[in-house]
């Protein structure tokens, strides 16, 4: 559709052209895959000090997950748990648990919000934080998951030489869950 609205201010919307807007946006909804692999791809330029580049761990955590037996959600989130790091890494959980929110349940949104903190079991000892952060979520429902997903799928995924599933393997799961679905209004 090449309809625009003409408006230059809200206030002077008509609902003909909020529904020219809401077709455009119902449009943009359809390519949220697209752009998240887009992401993914390209982490491959981020090694951050690894042994591995940051593609090369997402493929090998989302690898780890499926070979687990995880739900096509869980192998996502396994997969796109970092995404955030392509934009900056400070709060990149945050980050990715905000772009995935409308897509995940509110557990998955949990664990990829906090799963810097859960892995700091194995290094925050080194920074002079607190090893055991993660046991102030104990009775959450989503700690098994957290625990599974950090020390399974993501602490363990730093091997260069790992042979990961490809990233197109995953593209059909990423369809499905980023799929084209209306924003919350808010
Ligand atoms: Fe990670």
């Amino acid at each position: 559709m090449s309809e625009q609205a003409h408006f230059t201010r809200m206030q002077d919307g008509t609902l003909e052209e909020w529904q020219i807007i809401g077709a455009a946006h119902y449009e943009h909804f359809k390519h949220t895959a697209d752009t998240y692999i887009d992401l993914l791809k390209s982490l491959e330029q981020h090694t951050l000090g690894f042994a591995c580049d940051q593609l090369q761990h997402a493929l090998m955590a989302g690898t780890l997950a499926r070979r687990a037996g995880a739900s096509n959600e869980h192998i996502v989130i396994a997969l796109c748990h970092d995404i955030g790091k392509s934009i900056n890494v400070p709060n990149h959980g945050a980050i990715a648990a905000e772009m995935m929110k409308p897509y995940i349940s509110e557990d998955s949104y949990h664990v990829i919000y906090n799963h810097q903190a859960f892995q700091g079991e194995y290094y925050y000892q080194y920074l002079g934080a607190p090893t055991d952060l993660r046991l102030q979520w104990k009775d959450e429902s989503w700690y098994p998951l957290a625990c599974k997903l950090v020390d399974e799928w993501d602490a363990p995924a730093f091997d260069p030489d790992f042979e990961v599933d490809s990233l197109e393997s995953f593209i059909p799961l990423m369809r499905e869950v980023f799929h084209d679905k209306p924003m919350a209004l808010g």
